[in-house]
């Protein structure tokens, strides 16, 4: 593990959100413009991944979640499809001791029962090895959509409805809050989006309420600790109101 300069990961001037979300986009263009197929943008993502974690562990955040496949993305050529599911085994084969290393716990967020069993074993498998591990979350959404979570969410408490275990007045936003995949996971108060692109793309729909966001030109496999900083130290200066007035106004 390489050695960091003392001041390295100093806060100052920076604030350092406790949930973070990552939208790791622009393997593909990255690929691209070095004349290397896809796969080797994604293998590039995959290893920076591996970076924002050790980066974002020492910085102090406490759950990052990244969006690594999409629910939408399997419309993509089956051979990209495959590449992806191979790499994502591969990723905690080969990274799993840096990230015990760094004190990280995996977890995964997404509709995994509808995963190949060999996927669903991984996420098994990473979650238990891991459990026990203190310092950050990492929480991989993979088969991951916004509107499906919410979908499955509103399933499961209409059919307790149906059931007669509650009412119909018992749907509140905390009662469906607490159906999401992983209602312990604080919403995420900034999420990244490299890549030049400004949309969502169906991550984190319920939960991104009042996140702020932040995007950046360079693509995922790019975006190293400098952008990360910028993020952050912009972080800092954004006023959170969540509907309400600015303390300066309030
Ligand atoms: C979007 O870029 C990226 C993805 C659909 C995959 C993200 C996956 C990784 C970063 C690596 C895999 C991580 C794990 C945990 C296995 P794009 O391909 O749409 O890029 P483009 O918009 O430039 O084409």
């Amino acid at each position: 593990m390489a050695k960091d300069s003392k001041d390295k990961f100093s806060t100052e001037g920076l604030k350092v959100p406790e949930s973070l979300g990552v939208i790791m986009d622009g393997n593909g263009r990255w690929a691209k413009k070095r004349l290397l197929p896809r796969s080797a943008g994604h293998r590039a993502g995959a290893e920076n991944l591996k970076e924002l974690c050790r980066n974002c562990g020492r910085y102090g955040v406490k759950y990052l979640t990244v969006y690594a496949f999409s629910t939408e993305n399997w419309s993509r050529p089956q051979s990209e499809v495959d590449q992806l599911m191979k790499l994502f085994v591969e990723f905690f084969e080969k990274y799993d001791p840096e990230l015990e290393e760094e004190g990280i716990r995996v977890r995964f967020t997404g509709d995994i029962d509808a995963l190949p069993e060999n996927i669903r074993k991984v996420c098994r498998e990473g979650e238990e090895r891991s459990a026990g591990r203190q310092k950050m979350q990492l929480i991989v959404a993979f088969n991951y959509g916004g509107r499906r979570e919410i979908t499955q969410a509103a399933q499961s408490l209409a059919r307790d409805v149906a059931e007669g275990k509650i009412s119909v007045e018992d749907i509140t936003e905390d009662s469906l809050s607490s159906r999401m995949y992983l209602p312990d996971v604080p919403d995420p108060d900034l999420i990244i989006r490299p890549s030049g692109e400004m949309r969502i793309s169906n991550f984190l729909l319920w939960e991104c309420a009042y996140s702020e966001f932040w995007v950046s030109d360079t693509l995922w496999p790019d975006f190293g600790y400098d952008e990360l900083t910028s993020a952050f130290r912009d972080y800092a200066k954004r006023d959170r109101r969540f509907g309400g007035l600015s303390k300066k106004e309030g």
